[in-house]
């Protein structure tokens, strides 16, 4: 029972330490531009997530052409049909666990869905809802 409890601290440390560092440095930078901003919001993630674009290669494509819905599922990439583990960092604990990483892939995953890159505030609401969603 202690064993458990222990791994799920150090599970939850690994991810939410990393995600609030970075959501705290993406709200730095909005609020420089905007004062007034209110945060982060997983509704509006939820859109950014899962509607559809003309993304990079002229066909239609959303984050979820990719990640699927069920973010706790592995799915399959759009384009080259690879497996993609889960997104979900409940489901697999190497989610949101290097800074580098996530931002490597926001900008690129951006770039293949509105051909440009996500604001900051995108950014921030569409990793408060992958965090936030329950599967
Ligand atoms: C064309 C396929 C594709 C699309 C569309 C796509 N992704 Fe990804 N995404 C990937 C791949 C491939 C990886 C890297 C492999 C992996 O981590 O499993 C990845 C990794 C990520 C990661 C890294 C998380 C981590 O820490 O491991 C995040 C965050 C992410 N995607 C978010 C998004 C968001 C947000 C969108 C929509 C704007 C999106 N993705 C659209 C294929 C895609």
């Amino acid at each position: 029972m202690k064993f458990l409890i222990l791994t799920a601290l150090v599970f939850n440390f690994g991810f939410s330490a990393v995600v609030d560092d970075y959501l705290n440095t993406l709200k730095q930078e909005i609020s420089k531009e905007n004062p007034n901003s209110k945060g982060f919001d997983s509704k509006r993630g939820e859109e950014i997530f899962t509607s559809k674009h003309i993304g990079k290669k002229g066909k239609e494509i959303s984050c979820t052409s990719c990640h699927g819905i069920d973010l706790n599922k592995s799915s399959e990439n759009f384009f080259t049909g690879k497996i993609i583990e889960p997104l979900s960092p409940k489901a697999n604990s190497k989610r949101f666990t290097e800074l580098a990483e996530i931002e490597k892939w926001l900008k690129r995953n951006f770039n293949d869905v509105y051909n440009r890159e996500g604001t900051a505030l995108e950014k921030g609401d569409v990793i408060t809802y992958i965090i936030n969603k329950d599967k």
